[in-house]
Parts: structure tokens; sequence; C-alpha cells
């Protein structure tokens, strides 16, 4: 599987870093970023080509893997699955647009790709997804964050945010995809709270779940990415996981 990348930032760089040569059947040939610099380096380190444009690489994958940006999505999506190529989409927050999400769910459909969204920086959506038909009362999601990491001089604890989902993404876009995540996975606009806390030094997402089976609750502790403070680790491990699962005869968990 030829695989194309769109955005060379802090997720890209631990996905390349971290998929094992065994994985002879994922191949990360084609690099893309609106800053040439960073496609060039990445592309560099993993033997790969950048290219100045996207359009450059969209024949010569088979998936479009997207770490860049709500608004690249935007930009991309739509050719690559009108292409026929499948996508791992990491920037989750922008199919809380509904018109966009409808409007690619319905150009993937008629050309046959697929789109893949990863778990990212949470557990639990294994759950959440197998009771999401099952009168799911009540989700609930607080996030937990340094001011570095919600990108804010705050020296005191402090809510920044309590509502749906809907709302969160659209005043923290590069910071609440969780949220997205959450919400797509269960069809629901969620409750969110988000807390910076000068305290805290690590991206924490704490998840309650009630419903007809029961209720369970999750929490993340995630050490932020030192490239990107508002990026975790896991979020980019939850990528890998995805794309080798493309390939896997037995998949678990899903
Ligand atoms: N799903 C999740 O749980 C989760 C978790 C963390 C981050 N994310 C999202 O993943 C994305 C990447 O995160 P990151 O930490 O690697 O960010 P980053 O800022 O480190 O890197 C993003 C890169 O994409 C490039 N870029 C941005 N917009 C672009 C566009 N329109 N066209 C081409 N290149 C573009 C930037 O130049 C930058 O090099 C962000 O949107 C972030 O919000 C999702």
């Amino acid at each position: 599987m030829i695989v194309g990348l769109i955005g060379c930032g802090a997720i890209a760089n631990i996905i390349t870093n971290n998929i094992s040569s065994e994985n002879i059947n994922i191949n990360i040939s084609y690099f893309y970023d609106k800053d040439i610099e960073r496609a060039q380096n990445l592309a560099t380190l993993n033997h790969g080509i950048a290219v100045i444009n996207f359009e450059e690489m969209i024949d010569k994958v088979d998936l479009i893997l997207e770490c860049a940006s709500p608004d690249s999505v935007k930009q991309y999506a739509p050719t690559a699955l009108k292409k026929g190529k499948d996508m791992i989409i990491m920037s989750i927050g922008a199919l809380m647009d509904k018109e966009f999400y409808h409007s690619i769910y319905n150009i993937a459909k008629k050309n046959n790709s697929k789109i893949h969204l990863p778990s990212g920086a949470i557990v639990g959506l294994d759950g959440i997804k197998a009771v999401s038909d099952f009168n799911l009362q009540e989700v609930n999601l607080i996030t937990r964050k340094s001011p570095k990491s919600l990108g804010k001089d705050i020296y005191k604890k402090e809510t920044l945010f309590e509502g749906k989902a809907s709302q969160a993404v659209k005043k923290f876009p590069l910071n609440i995809n969780v949220a997205a995540t959450i919400s797509l996975a269960c069809n629901m606009d969620i409750n969110v709270k988000i807390i910076v806390d000068p305290e805290v030094n690590q991206n924490v997402h704490e998840i309650t779940v009630k419903g007809e089976f029961g209720e369970f609750k999750t929490i993340t502790k995630n050490h932020p990415c030192n490239a990107n403070p508002k990026t975790s680790m896991l979020a980019a491990l939850s990528a890998i996981k995805l794309l080798k699962s493309l390939n896997e005869t037995i998949n678990i968990g899903i």
C-alpha cells in the first residue's frame, strides 16, 4: 500500500519514526506540507518524495494520511475520495461540520473509497461504539491541559469551556479532536468541559458514558509531544495501529 502524507509535523514524524520495517506492505512514500521544507526533511529521512502540490501525489498513492489541519481536510478530502483513494483523517474536528460530513460521505460511497478515523488520543472508543445504539443516555468529556498545551498565558486553574462538542471544536479546532471523535462515534453532540491547569503536565481526557448497558469511565493521561504540546503521542500511535490493521487478517477490538 502506497501512502501519501498531508502534513509533516509532530504526528507525521512519530508515525514515520515508528512504522517498523517489518511492515513492508505500508510504504509512506509521498510527503506534502504547505511548508515545503518540512515535506523535504521528512521525505529525505524516509527515502520518499516531497511534492510541492497535493495534486502531484494523488494519482500515485492508494491512501492519503492526513495529519495537517481541519482546513486541509476540507481542501483535499473531496479530491482524494473522488479519485477512489482511501483516507485516514487525524483532524477529525473538520467532520463536525455536518454539511461537509455528508458531502464527503456521499463522495466516498459513490467512488468506493473509505474514510478511516483513528481513535486518537483516548481510550474507550471501542466501548462507546459498542453501546452507541442501545439507549445511550449521557456522554461527558472533561479535558485537562496545561496552558502551554492549550496555547494560553494563564496562571491559575480555569474552566475555559463548558458546552456541546459542536461548539468546542469551533473554539478549540486544533485541541479538541477527541470531542469530535467521540461525538461521531456515538452520533451524539456530547457534553464537553475544557480545563486549563498550570499544575497539569499531561493532556488528560476523562470520559464517562451512561446508558441502558450500565456505565463506564475512562481516563487517559497523555504525555504531550515535544514538537507540538497540543498533540499527544497516543494519537499518532493510534494512526499507526489503524494503518497496520488495514492489512490484518484478524482485527481485535474494532
Ligand atoms: N485525532 C486526534 O486525536 C488528534 C490528536 C492530536 C492532533 N490531531 C490533529 O492532527 C493534526 C496534526 O497534528 P500535529 O500535532 O502533527 O500538528 P503540527 O502542527 O505539528 O503539524 C501539522 C503540519 O501540517 C501542515 N499543514 C497545516 N495545514 C496544511 C494544509 N492546509 N496543507 C498542507 N499542509 C498543512 C503544517 O505546515 C504542519 O507542518 C492537527 O489538525 C491536530 O489537531 C488529532
